[in-house]
């Protein structure tokens, strides 16, 4: 498929007029926008799929809205959310597909590629799935020496890691308590060696995650476990097909590892690694909730894929979020997006954001090969609240960069205690409420401050947030909440006009290390053939291992 032709973005009027409206509007305070209409903090509001987005708090008017929406229609955004939801080979540079809506689509449904459906196929996986996590749920799936599955070590990195883990531990209120689970993702040998610390090799299933079965990390820690397992084992190899199973794209490569494919769970080359969590690659969060846990994240994602794909652009949730990005990177300059959940079962979904976004996004070429003249891809990071207050929130309130903040949280509590969830809730109302209206000079004065302290403690506000807002964590809040920052990221790449699915940048560092190896563990004098700095940290590290 060929990409649109499209005039360059910033040619576009309705970049023009943006940026018109951007001068127009960069000095007005939200103190004022709030002052000048009562009702904001109900219109400036959009529900959906159980999210409640209020993006009241951003340096934004109806105009402003208008006018970013007008700049989406003029990426012809309808037209591409259709080309992703039916199919067509939107990842160009890979020449595929980008289906991962297809993995939550119900039974029924028919979604082509290259003429066929691949319903069915992913229904059968999750089937093949479902009976495995039941064996192994209830014990019934034995280990080499007879005892059952009490542990669970998923190996993995990148989205054949961050998503399981980030699932696993929103989700683990739901999850079967007999089981531990364990994700070693860096070929750091520390992270397996503490990953494994004190598990019994007989009670212990491997699950090699890697939609390639190439990774070098991957690949290291799974020969490591296998090591490990053979040895706590007794030996016998007949011990691998009880104790490892694959989720991969490669039966190739999995059986040349030495895993039965009858142990493999398969998906596509149209799922992206980094938009993998509810395929496959989701084994260990159905082994963690069950089956039905899992049906409930994948409806939970199909109900926010219907959401953004049928309704109309002013009050798409997904749309409107990646509207605001837009706004902030391309005409406020902003470089940063804080994601800062009030829920401590989110405490790995900003890690998870940064591959999602990121890795999507951080993009110098549009499809067309062409250089961009406007910044891509926002850098998104944060912890969970109410810790980062005394961290680095200072920074956001009064320091010299905007920096937008999502906020995400919850009516209620999966672990109602006393006042915790009323006081971690004032929190996260304080924080959006301090950054957005501040304290003034007059205000710190009339608390009696003395004059050379007033400007310390003066706020200066005006600090744009959006709050996300849903009932309590659940397995279909995690998948709508993730499935919103997903679309969000594809709609912002349609404006940009870069390719969120590919990811080329990572290549040159993996075939440089690749050609490092040897020369680390070679014992003569190298000819090493790098850059000076290269060279004598190389010769350095040989002295010091
Ligand atoms: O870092 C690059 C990358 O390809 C990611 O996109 C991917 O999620 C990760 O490596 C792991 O890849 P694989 O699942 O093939 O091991």
């Amino acid at each position: 498929m060929a990409a649109t032709s499209k005039s360059s973005l910033t040619s576009r009027p309705e970049w023009k007029a943006l940026s018109a409206h951007y001068d127009a509007i960069k000095g007005t305070h939200l103190r004022d926008l709030f002052a000048g209409d009562a009702d904001r903090g109900k219109s400036m509001t959009c529900e959906a799929a159980g999210l409640y987005l209020d993006y009241s708090k951003n340096r934004i008017d109806n105009t402003t809205m208008d006018l970013l929406i007008q700049l989406a229609e003029s990426a012809g955004l309808k037209d591409r959310i259709e080309a992703m939801f039916t199919g067509e080979k939107i990842n160009l540079t890979e020449g595929r597909a980008v289906l991962h809506t297809a993995l939550r689509a119900p039974k029924g449904a028919s979604i082509l590629v290259d003429g066929e459906n691949v319903v069915p196929e992913v229904h059968a996986v999750l089937d093949k799935m479902a009976a495995f996590c039941d064996r192994v749920r209830s014990g019934d799936w034995k280990g080499q020496t007879g005892k059952p599955i009490r542990h669970i070590v998923n190996i993995g990195i990148g989205g054949s890691d961050l998503g399981p883990v980030m699932a696993y531990e929103a989700l683990r209120h739901f999850s079967q308590r007999e089981l531990t689970f364990h994700f070693v993702s860096n070929v750091d040998a520390t992270d397996f060696a503490e990953a494994t610390q004190g598990l019994d090799p007989a009670e212990t299933l491997f699950i090699v995650a890697s939609k390639t079965f190439t990774t070098i990390e991957t690949m290291t820690n799974a020969d490591t476990a296998r090591q490990w397992l053979l040895a706590g084992t007794g030996g016998d190899e007949s011990a691998i097909a009880k104790h490892f199973v694959a989720l991969s794209t490669n039966a190739e490569k999995v059986s040349a590892f030495g895993i039965d494919t009858a142990n493999m769970f398969g998906f596509w080359d149209w799922v992206g690694g980094r938009y993998s969590m509810d395929s496959a690659i989701g084994l260990s969060t159905m082994l963690a909730v069950g089956p039905s846990g899992f049906r409930e994240m994948l409806d939970g994602f199909h109900e926010m894929d219907q959401h953004f794909r049928t309704t109309s652009l002013d009050q798409n949730l997904p749309v409107i979020m990646a509207l605001l990005s837009v706004w902030y990177s391309n005409f406020f300059g902003c470089e940063t997006t804080a994601v800062l959940p009030y829920e401590q079962y989110l405490s790995r979904f900003p890690a998870y954001l940064q591959q999602l976004t990121m890795e999507s996004n951080g993009k110098y070429v549009t499809v067309d090969g062409d250089e961009v003249d406007y910044e891509t891809g926002l850098i998104y990071w944060g912890e969970p609240g109410t810790n980062g207050q005394h961290s680095f929130y200072q920074l956001i309130h009064q320091g010299t960069r905007l920096i937008p903040c999502d906020f995400i949280a919850f009516g209620k509590s999966l672990n109602p205690i006393g006042a915790h969830q009323d006081i971690l809730i004032a929190n996260v109302l304080a924080q959006s409420e301090a950054l957005a209206f501040g304290k003034t000079a007059e205000q710190v004065k009339a608390e009696g401050t003395e004059d050379w302290l007033v400007p310390h403690r003066v706020f200066q506000g005006n600090r744009p947030s959006n709050t996300i807002f849903a009932d309590k964590m659940s397995p279909a809040i995690l998948g709508k909440l993730v499935a919103m920052y997903e679309h969000s990221v594809y709609v912002q790449s349609v404006i940009w006009n870069v390719d969120a699915f590919d990811q080329w940048g990572v290549e040159l560092g993996k075939v440089l290390a690749t050609n490092i190896i040897p020369e680390l563990e070679s014992a003569t004098e190298p000819d090493l053939q790098h850059d000076s700095s290269t060279n004598e940290l190389i010769r350095r590290y040989r002295a010091m291992k």
